[in-house]
Order: structure tokens, then C-alpha cells, then sequence
């Protein structure tokens, strides 16, 4: 276990729609002015460099951000114009090849009262967090499992969070795992924001996923996804999605202009989205 290194895949289609998103959730949250908590529990390195051997090796950057970025400076919805703004600060010559991850994206967002924790085992990707970042007060850098860090750090005590898991995927089993542990999270936490990120791959395991989570009792489970259908056909992963779970109310319009956005740009036209409940209110 533990061999997945999210260099090679940094920027591809599924980033592209997982930080926008991500950060369009965050983003409603703050609609109010109390302190807020977010975890990224499965963080990887925080910055990646898209001119590594690794990244380079099957350029999975070219279905995403590398298709985008021509366009950074058209009119774009509010999440999109977010991100290629963050891209853009961390890049002088202009390029994306410094390419932020979850944990950028939420540290850069993060107000002076919020907290976060960043958390990933993985001794090479932990080591490149405590590189990129300065851990303080309000901002901590864990390495360790993400499923203990969830039992330890739910309910944080601003009452008021938001959960990003973003696992590899690595075992089969690992779509139940993720079901369980929200399940059990949410048993402690039930008023938190978890936002899920899976892949869509041909033997379709995100559907154990989802089947669990709607057999569990919990509501309002908002499911945004992009099959980019036949677009890159080299890869074998055709779209991704994320649920999301409590979804601020003031998210979900950004969501939607996002979503639309991303799915135009990025497979002209030929993307199948979904923005629905997979379980209401
Ligand atoms: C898909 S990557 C995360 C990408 C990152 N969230 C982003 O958007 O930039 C998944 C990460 O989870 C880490 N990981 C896998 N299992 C873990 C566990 N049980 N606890 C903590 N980290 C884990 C892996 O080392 C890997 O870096």
C-alpha cells in the first residue's frame, strides 16, 4: 500500500473539477463570519511540480489544467477565475507548472480565524508538505492515517467543518471504507461539510460508494460529476466526481456555473454532467 504519488496525475481533468469545486464549497461556508475548521485528510504533497519526470511521464496535466490555462484570462465563473488566480500567484514566469494541490488551495483560503489540518502517511508526500508549507497555531501538518485523524479531530471545537477526503483509491475496497468512515464521522459530527472526490473507472466501484451512503440514513448528499466521455481516451479514468455532503446553500450556485464551465472547456462540449441529490433533504 501506499505506493500512489499523485505527481502523476497532478493537474489532470479530475483536479481541475476537484479544487474548483472544492474551493467554490469553501467559499459558501463563508458566508458567516465564525471560525471554521477544515481537514484535508488525504493532502498528498500540497504543490506539485508539473515539470517532474513523474508528471511528465504520461502528461495527464494536457486533459486539464494545461487545456485550460490559454483561457485564464476570459471571463470565467467565480471558482474557475479562483483558481487560475491561485495558479497564477504561485507561478511568476507566467506558467503553471508549480501546481497547486487541495492543501494549497485551502491554506490560500483560509481566514486568519480559521484552522486546518493536512494530513497524508506517505513519508515522501508528507516530507514535500512540511517543505512547502510552515505549519503554526491554526495550520497543522499530520502525518498520519486519515481514518484515525478523522475519529480524533471530529467534532472540532468550532463547531463549524469542512471535511476533504480525497483518497487514491489504491485498494478495491477503499469506496466502502470511505463510505464507513463519513458514516461513523458523521454519527459524531452530523452538522459537518464533507466533500468526497471519487474516480469513474470502468468497474464502475464508486456505485458501492454511493450505495452505502444512501443506506446509511444520512441526507442531503449533493453528487456533482463530469464523465468526459470518450474526450481523452488514453486514460482510463473518463470523469470524476465529488459528493458532498451538507452542501452550503450559498455553494451550490457557484457549483452549478463551475461545473458547466469546466464541462464545456474541457471536453468541448461532449461531457455529461450531473449536479443532483443523491440523497435529499
Ligand atoms: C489523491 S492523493 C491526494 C491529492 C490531494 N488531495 C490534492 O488534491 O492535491 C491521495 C493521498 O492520500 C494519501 N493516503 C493514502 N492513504 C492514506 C491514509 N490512510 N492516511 C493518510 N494518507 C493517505 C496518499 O499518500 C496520497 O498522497
Amino acid at each position: 500500500m501506499l505506493s500512489y504519488q499523485h505527481t502523476y496525475h497532478a493537474g489532470n481533468h479530475a483536479d481541475v473539477l476537484k479544487h474548483i469545486i472544492l474551493g467554490d464549497v469553501v467559499s459558501g461556508m463563508f458566508n458567516k463570519e465564525a471560525p471554521l475548521f477544515m481537514l484535508d485528510a488525504f493532502a498528498s504533497r500540497g504543490i506539485y511540480n508539473l515539470n517532474s519526470d513523474e508528471a511528465l511521464k504520461n502528461r495527464e496535466f494536457d486533459t486539464g489544467v494545461g487545456k485550460l490555462w490559454p483561457r485564464r484570462n476570459q471571463k470565467s465563473p467565480e471558482g474557475v477565475a479562483r483558481w487560475f488566480k491561485l495558479i497564477a500567484s504561485g507561478n511568476q514566469d507566467g506558467g503553471f507548472s508549480r501546481f497547486p494541490g487541495s492543501t494549497a488551495l485551502l491554506h490560500e483560503m483560509c481566514r486568519e480565524f480559521d484552522r486546518l489540518s493536512a494530513c497524508d502517511l506517505h513519508p515522501q508526500e508528507f516530507d514535500g508538505l512540511r517543505r512547502s508549507f510552515q505549519a503554526n497555531r491554526r495550520f497543522s501538518l499530520l502525518k498520519r492515517d486519515a481514518f484515525e485523524a478523522l475519529k480524533a479531530l471530529l467534532p472540532p471545537k468550532e463547531k463549524r467543518g469542512l471535511i476533504f477526503l480525497d483518497p487514491s483509491y489504491e485498494v478495491k475496497d477503499e469506496y466502502r471504507q470511505i463510505a464507513k468512515a463519513v458514516v461513523d464521522a458523521h454519527r459524531r459530527f452530523a452538522t459537518g461539510v464533507y466533500v468526497i472526490w471519487y474516480p469513474i473507472l470502468p468497474a464502475g466501484r464508486h456505485h458501492e460508494l454511493f450505495n452505502d451512503l444512501k443506506r446509511s440514513g444520512i441526507r442531503k448528499i449533493l453528487r456533482v460529476e463530469l464523465d468526459c466521455a470518450d474526450t481523452f481516451p488514453d486514460m482510463q479514468m473518463s470523469g470524476s466526481g465529488m459528493l458532498i455532503v451538507n452542501p452550503p446553500w450559498h455553494a451550490q450556485h457557484a457549483i452549478k456555473n463551475s461545473l458547466n464551465w469546466v464541462s464545456e472547456k474541457l471536453t468541448d462540449g461532449n461531457g455529461l454532467t450531473q449536479l443532483n441529490w443523491l440523497v435529499p433533504e
